[in-house]
């Protein structure tokens, strides 16, 4: 299932995000702000653990996180910039890498680094990349994690594509994705229509 983060203040940020005309210092903060504000749907069903604090005027029952629990494992470059989003809200949670980029002739993914916390299995880990195109990067920085033999994974992005979508869930039916919008398909070269076009490149300003 295809979980659609539809909240108005994650819709107004994409539609910004989207503009031809953001330029990389605010591209970089809406992102890093909707990730933080996806990352409330993707934890909701985390686990809680009770304990008592002391008020000012008494003893009172709650309930917090376990923060060991969770791993943010961004697909590089375009993922760094939501792992930052999200260790906004969760500062210390573990972060993974993993390094791939799409040959631009046959759009598949090219792995060239991995560095990931050494107790990655025994974590839920949340997987973050803006733009789930063909998936085959997804695809693959998954498949790296299943055989790390993590078992709990999800994986959040921005902007997905059916073609995307479907490949997906195809290798890893498994995993849950979490997106701000499903686009209309993907053009000759691999882009997602309307998108917002290459996340690397608006982020860092490297075209
Ligand atoms: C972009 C994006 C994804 C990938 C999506 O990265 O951040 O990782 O493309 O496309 P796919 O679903 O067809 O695999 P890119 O390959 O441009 O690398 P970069 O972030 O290093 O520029
Ligand atoms: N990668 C991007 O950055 N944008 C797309 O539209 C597709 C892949």
């Amino acid at each position: 299932m295809v979980k659609l983060d539809d909240h108005p203040l994650v819709q107004h940020k994409l539609t910004k995000l989207r503009d031809k005309n953001t330029q990389p210092k605010e591209f970089r903060e809406l992102l890093s702000e909707i990730s933080s504000l996806m990352l409330y749907e993707v934890t909701r069903d985390l686990p809680l653990k009770e304990v008592e604090v002391e008020t000012p005027l008494g003893k009172a029952r709650g309930k917090v996180l376990n923060n060991k629990d969770l791993a943010i494992v961004p697909i590089l470059r375009a993922g760094l910039v939501m792992a930052e989003g999200m260790l906004q809200i969760l500062p210390s949670a573990k972060v993974g890498h993993i390094g791939l980029y799409r040959d631009p002739n046959t759009l598949q993914p090219v792995q060239y680094y991995t560095k990931l916390p050494e107790d990655i299995n025994e974590r839920e880990v949340v997987v973050v990349d803006p733009m789930l195109a063909t998936g085959g990067s997804a695809i693959a920085a998954i498949s790296i994690l299943k055989s790390k033999q993590v078992k709990n994974i999800k994986f959040v992005c921005i902007i997905a594509a059916p073609e995307g979508i479907k490949a997906f869930k195809e290798i890893h039916p498994d995993v849950e994705i979490y997106t701000a919008a499903v686009d209309e398909y993907l053009n000759d070269h691999g882009y997602i229509v309307p998108g917002l076009g290459d996340a690397g490149d608006r982020l860092f300003g490297t075209k």
